[in-house]
């Protein structure tokens, strides 16, 4: 069995094994026993999973009951919450109890978001059953649904108190949407682990790639649980993802997008030198023997637009596309051994834009330098940094010492918090 224990505010493990969903009830019983739970599922996953996790729970001691939903994005709504939120009040689940999100990302969303404003908050364990939401949405907390056709409007960071991973239950899973937490994979593999992105042009162990996703997903968490800097970089491919799910009226599905959207940063990236030619190819080469496609249908210009006409984000969204293709140029640099001297710029690694000197091999000595980096401050003193980064550095420190100085406007110009990309 694999164990990851994630160190947020609220701490919990994350185990993943094979046929693990048949000892679920033991092992959420030997915390939880003589207590009340609500199942939640969607109508694909019910009849596959639910009745039997059911029936273990009775046996270990828990009273469990079902609420079933209808599957798919259009029901990740705030009317299925309050219906839940309804049911909860029904069987009289108190704050002693907790809920069970069994199924893909829609369900874990959605049932933690419920837990999260039941009664100010109730615990829930979370079980994936797809790949996408074992190694993503099931950790980091972010819990939501969507409001007014716009993606996860109302939520909350709420965390599970554990998570049950059991592969063996993406065999009933269809092979696209098995492809689309593919795409997830291959995002940390970019961006965090040469190593796992090798692994995935053959054979691997699947149990092995879902924990070390995991593990990179707790580490970015850990250090940023809400989603103000570093947990940002976990948006690669994204910006234009969203875009391409948009312009598709929504036939594309989210993991497919982002694997375009991924190949279109690294082109990108190509076209100014930032990243070596081969790297997009060996991009495309992966993405293909994963059944995700390695071209996009739709036109740059095309692309913009919806870029451009996303409410109020506009400006932002674009900047973020030029950040991503930073980010990739980043991650690319600094973990692929075989890729060292592919980049003509620095990064800056707070902000992980450029800075304006050309580096020369793969030094990373300072160009710009703060004397007295903030404690906390990633990297301390001998990295890279912009002008505007030391403004924000300022800034935290002037917050910490509570001088008054100014937030908003100085933050949103030096590219800071404001400049945020909500993603699923
Ligand atoms: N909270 C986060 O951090 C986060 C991160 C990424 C994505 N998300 C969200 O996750 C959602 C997408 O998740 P998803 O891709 O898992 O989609 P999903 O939950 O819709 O599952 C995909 C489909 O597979 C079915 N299914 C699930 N498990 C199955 C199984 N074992 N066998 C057969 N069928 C099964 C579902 O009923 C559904 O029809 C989106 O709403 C997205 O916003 C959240
Ligand atoms: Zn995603």
């Amino acid at each position: 069995m694999q164990i990851i224990n994630v160190r947020t505010g609220r701490p919990y493990t994350v185990k993943i094994e094979n046929g693990i969903l048949s000892r679920a009830a033991t092992l959420i019983a030997a915390g939880m026993e003589g207590r009340h739970t609500v199942i939640v599922t969607d109508d694909n996953v019910a009849p596959l999973y639910a009745e039997s996790l059911r029936a273990d729970l009775q046996a270990a001691g828990i009273r469990a009951d079902l609420f079933v939903f209808p599957h798919g994005e259009g029901h990740k709504t705030v009317d299925t919450v309050t219906a839940l939120l309804s049911f909860l009040v029904e069987k009289e689940i108190t704050r002693r109890d907790f809920l069970v999100a069994l199924g893909g990302g829609i369900v874990g969303d959605l049932c933690g978001f419920a837990a999260a404003i039941h009664l100010r908050g109730i615990p829930f364990v979370g079980i994936p059953t797809t790949l996408l939401a074992a190694v993503d949405s099931s950790v980091g907390g972010k819990t939501g649904v969507n409001l007014n056709g716009l993606k996860n409007q109302v939520g909350a960071f709420w965390q599970p108190s554990l998570v049950l991973c059991d592969p063996e239950t993406f065999r009933t899973l269809p092979a696209a949407d098995y492809a689309d937490g593919m795409a997830e994979v291959i995002k940390y593999a970019i961006l965090f682990d040469p190593a796992l992105y090798k692994s995935l042009l053959g054979d691997f162990d699947l149990c092995e790639v879902i924990a070390k996703c995991v593990d990179l997903k707790r580490a970015v968490v850990e250090e940023d649980e809400r989603d103000t800097g570093r947990r940002q970089l976990l948006n690669l491919g994204h910006t234009v993802g969203h875009a391409i799910e948009k312009c598709s009226g929504g036939s594309i599905s989210h993991g497919k997008a982002v694997a375009m959207g991924t190949v279109l940063v690294t082109r990108a990236a190509v076209e100014r030198g930032i990243c070596k030619e081969n790297f997009t190819a060996s991009l495309q080469k992966l993405l293909l023997s994963h059944g995700l496609p390695d071209e996009c249908p739709y036109p740059l210009t095309a692309l913009l637009t919806y870029m451009k006409s996303d409410k109020s984000a506009a400006g932002m969204r674009l900047r973020w596309f030029y950040r991503e293709r930073s980010v990739i140029a980043f991650s690319t640099r600094s973990r692929f051994p075989s890729f060292p001297h592919c980049f003509r710029r620095r990064i800056c690694y707070d902000c992980y834009r450029f800075t304006r000197a050309p580096a020369s091999g793969c030094d990373q000595r300072t160009r710009v330098e703060i004397r007295r980096a903030p404690r906390n401050h990633r990297g301390g003193t001998r990295r890279p940094y912009h002008k505007h980064c030391i403004i924000r550095a300022l800034l935290r420190h002037a917050r910490n010492a509570r001088l008054p100085f100014g937030n908003g406007r100085v933050l949103h110009a030096c590219g800071g918090r404001t400049d945020r990309h909500t993603d699923r």
